[in-house]
């Protein structure tokens, strides 16, 4: 089982504070994520920044695009993004289409959406999910549990790359011990600290302890 990397979701309103949180972690995470909000605030932009900021780091860009497959991937690998998010309710000809432009599709795992559906993804040689629990999800009460353990483990058994996210936290971690997860996702726990640079060796400390 391979060492599960940690990205960075740069969740941020603005892209001034982005960059400067992503230039405090960059050296310490594996991969770097131009977020939804970020995305929706400051557009492309924000890509070709991460981009330009880490030339050799895996980039993602979060859209979990709806439609459009081709367009919207092609605007984010165009910006320098070498993975982009599509959310599960899109049509498989839509995850097709993005799948030609960027170098991995992840299919956005929230709400609705069922493992006959993921074999179709795999069938459609898209290999990388993310499960998902939302930030108003968990605000409203939700939490991790062997509900998600379960779901993580079989997608990885079906031969996914499964990234985790939502409110992760270091000490959330322990729960995945056995479980192959190719990345685990955090966002407010790097950038919302006092230290995010600490926050992001927390986490990886914490990852190699159980995984290392
Ligand atoms: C929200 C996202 C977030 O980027 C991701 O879940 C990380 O957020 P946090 O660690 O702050 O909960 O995709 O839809």
């Amino acid at each position: 089982m391979a060492v599960p990397k940690l990205q960075f979701a740069c969740d941020h309103a603005d892209l001034p504070s982005a960059l400067a949180d992503a230039g405090k972690v960059g050296d310490v995470v594996d991969i770097l994520e131009a977020g939804t909000i970020l995305l929706l605030q400051e557009g492309r932009k924000a890509i070709q920044c991460l981009r330009a900021m880490f030339p050799d780091k895996i980039i993602v860009a979060d859209p979990k695009c709806a439609d459009a497959g081709a367009v919207v991937a092609a605007n984010c690998g165009s910006a320098g993004a070498d993975f982009m998010t599509v959310i599960c309710a899109a049509s498989l000809p839509t995850m097709k289409a993005a799948a030609k432009e960027v170098k991995e599709v992840q299919v956005e795992l929230f709400g609705d959406w069922t493992f006959e559906q993921a074999e179709t993804w795999l069938d459609a040689g898209i290999t990388q999910a993310i499960y998902h629990q939302s930030r108003d999800a968990l605000a409203a009460g939700g939490g991790w549990g062997e509900k998600d353990l379960e779901k993580v483990r079989r997608l990885a058994d079906m031969g996914f790359g499964v990234s985790v996210t939502g409110g992760l936290k270091p000490e959330t971690l322990r729960l995945f011990e056995g479980v192959d997860v190719y990345a685990f996702i955090a966002g407010r726990a790097i950038s919302a600290e006092p230290d995010p640079r600490r926050a992001a060796s927390d986490f990886q400390e914490e990852i190699h302890r159980i995984w290392g």
